[in-house]
């Protein structure tokens, strides 16, 4: 019942009046919208706002009434645990038990960026923002905006991506709006975002560092300056027995409605796959997840670019375009593979995610 709690309460849930805020990296916030929002926060309230990754939905993440709050507006399940968000190293030793040297290291080379770590919790962290878990995911974002907000607010800001659970996470304010106008207090618009994926998380409670979510910081990165790190077995989706360690890497996410299939191989083949396969359908019922360089090559069907190949802009483009055939209504997507991309290990991972682990592999 705990579990379904969050779910029941968003669907008895009072509309409200969300109120939108601008932000942009020359002008910054307006005074008096700084302080307005960082009432709300104060107060319990909920505010989404812009980080250098996705889209994030703060709350007081001290205060266990706004982390239900952040739950309800979701239709999160209750014990998938929130990042804690803080605007200065500083912040951190209250909220957590103990800072190892390799944290330290860690936090002196991606801090503040898109990496989040997971210590074990204080005691003023409430069970309700850590889903009921003794650790604490933290991370300090790199955006500007993101860390006047929480800065101004004055304590961490519990903010997991600010979609609907289940949906692809929010790289526009738009993206917000669809999924949680009337639902929350205030939107911080600061334009779409760069990274598009959601932040790299490591488990720093374990001998070894373990990551439990790819991301824009990759193994490598991690490697080269603590040595040793391990990819959680989990993450592979290979053997289902085996559960991702982190518990919101669990759930089928970042899904459109549509099932999804991936082709990989030699680029040729998959396009030729791809036409074949969408031509058992109606146009515009069949959708395709391409890019900017292959867009103009099925001639039938919904194309959809996640971006581009050459500069590298799948990442920031793929949540979006998962976004996009939701509104095509199409009934079936195709979809390239990225696993020969820059940084391909975040964006295959939430692409497997949202195709439910359904690719084919084209070649012997
Ligand atoms: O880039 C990001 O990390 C964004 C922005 C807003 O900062 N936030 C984000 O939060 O992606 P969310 O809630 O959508 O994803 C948090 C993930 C979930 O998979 C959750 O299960 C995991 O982190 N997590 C949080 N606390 C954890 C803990 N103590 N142990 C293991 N996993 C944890
Ligand atoms: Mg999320």
């Amino acid at each position: 019942m705990i579990i379904l709690y969050g779910k029941l309460y968003s669907e008895w849930m009072i509309r409200m009046n969300t109120e939108y805020f601008q932000w942009d990296r020359e002008h910054g916030y307006k005074t008096q919208d700084l302080e307005k929002l960082a009432k709300i926060l104060k107060d319990g309230g909920l505010v989404a706002f812009p980080t250098e990754t996705v889209y994030g939905l703060g709350g007081n993440g001290l205060n266990p009434q706004a982390s239900e709050k952040i739950y309800a507006a979701k239709g999160r399940p209750s014990d998938n645990p929130l990042i804690l968000h803080i605007s200065k190293k500083e912040e951190l030793s209250l909220i957590v038990k103990e800072i190892r040297p390799v944290a330290e290291e860690l936090m002196k080379f991606f801090w503040p960026g898109p990496l989040t770590l997971i210590f074990e919790k204080s005691e003023r962290v409430p069970y309700t923002t850590t889903g009921g878990l003794e650790t604490v995911a933290v991370r300090m974002p790199e955006h500007e905006g993101a860390r006047q907000l929480i800065q101004a607010a004055g304590v961490p800001i519990a903010a997991p991506s600010a979609n609907r659970s289940g949906r692809p996470s929010p790289t526009t304010a738009d993206h917000v709006k669809e999924d949680l106008d009337g639902k929350i207090d205030a939107v911080v618009d600061g334009g779409t975002v760069g990274i598009g994926l959601e932040s790299t998380i490591i488990d720093l409670t374990e001998d070894i560092p373990v990551i439990l979510r790819p991301g824009h910081i990759t193994k490598e990165m991690v490697a080269s300056v603590i040595g040793e790190v391990k990819m959680d077995p989990g993450l592979s989706g290979s053997d289902a027995t085996v559960k991702p360690k982190a518990p919101g890497m669990k759930y089928r996410h970042y899904a459109p409605r549509a099932k999804m299939t991936i082709y990989d191989g030699d680029f040729k083949r998959v396009m030729e796959k791809i036409k074949e396969a969408a031509s058992s359908f109606e146009s515009d019922k069949v959708g395709i997840l391409a890019t900017e360089e292959s867009r103009g090559m099925y001639p039938h069907g919904q194309v959809v670019s996640a971006g581009s190949r050459k500069k590298h802009t799948i990442g920031e483009g793929l949540y979006g375009a998962l976004r996009q055939f939701d509104k095509l209504g199409v009934e079936v997507i195709f979809s390239e593979s990225f696993s020969a991309e820059e940084k391909s290990e975040a964006i295959m991972n939430r692409l497997l995610k949202a195709a439910g682990q359904n690719i084919v592999y084209l070649d012997d």
